[in-house]
């Protein structure tokens, strides 16, 4: 457990039968229901990479009762998992291609992955580009401090941070994410722009990028909704005529419009 925010721990699960845990495969993007007995079940990003494999790990803010419940349990705690389900980042098709990469708040928690499956030195030659725009309202709130060093440090990659207002030892950025993109002017030129936040900030992020000549095929998002089923069954986690846990949490703009901006 590492606490990444105020309000923001890094949970790494271990998987209690060896065979179990020596057979999980999972993609970049997928998510897993996690429950605590007694509480409830919900639907959580894996924000670790399936290899080298340590641990299942989930960046989850602290944000209703069953959040409140992981967030109060020791270590060594037992949940229960299931999972991976949904689609992935297809990263093999952004092979070749530069990448913007923008997170906003928690936002950043499904995205880390993709950063770091791009900057692993073994693999970071075969894409272009990386730019990482990561977003808070305040310096304390912006997760994945600890990863920020080989973030930057990784070849052909710019990691920006923005907060919305600072504090006494903030000697960075003080802007809204859009006004940054804006800023900062990445070129839409063979280049997929991934997003993830809160609605209002996708929102105008979605516009800035699409301003400076983003195709609705290159903007990427992934949707968070309530999902009880998690294999299609039960309807609850339906965007438009699709569903969440089966055909998504990875859409592009292309596919799912403004739902993209609504979760
Ligand atoms: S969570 Fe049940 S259909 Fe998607």
């Amino acid at each position: 457990m590492l606490d990444l925010t105020p309000d923001m721990k890094l949970f790494s699960l271990r998987l209690q039968d060896p065979a179990v845990a020596e057979s999980l495969h999972y993609e970049v993007g997928q998510f897993a229901l996690v429950s605590v007995f007694g509480v409830g079940e919900a639907a959580f990003d894996i924000s670790s990479l399936d290899a080298p494999r340590a641990a299942l790990e989930f960046a989850v803010r602290r944000v209703g009762t069953l959040t409140e419940a992981l967030h109060e349990m020791e270590e060594g705690s037992v949940v229960g998992v299931r999972g991976p389900f949904g689609n992935c980042f297809p990263m093999a098709e952004y092979e070749g291609r530069n990448l913007v990469v923008i997170g906003g708040g928690s936002g950043m928690a499904p995205l880390r992955s993709v950063v770091n499956y791009v900057v692993q030195p073994a693999r970071r030659e075969r894409f272009g580009q990386l730019l990482i725009l990561n977003g808070a309202r305040t310096p304390a709130d912006l997760a994945f401090k600890h990863e920020f060093e080989k973030w930057a440090s990784s070849p052909q990659t710019c990691l920006e941070l923005t907060v919305d207002r600072g504090d006494d030892d903030w000697r960075g950025r003080v802007a809204l994410i859009p006004d940054v993109v804006r800023e900062l002017k990445p070129s839409p030129l063979d280049c997929v722009a991934i997003v993830c936040g809160p609605p209002i900030m996708i929102k105008f992020t979605l516009k800035a990028l699409k301003d400076l000549g983003f195709a609705d095929s290159q903007l990427v998002g992934t949707v968070e909704t309530k999902m009880k089923c998690g294999i299609g069954k039960c309807g609850r986690c339906n965007v438009g005529d699709k569903y969440v846990c089966l055909d998504g949490p990875v859409f592009t703009f292309a596919e799912i419009g403004r739902f993209l901006e609504e979760f």
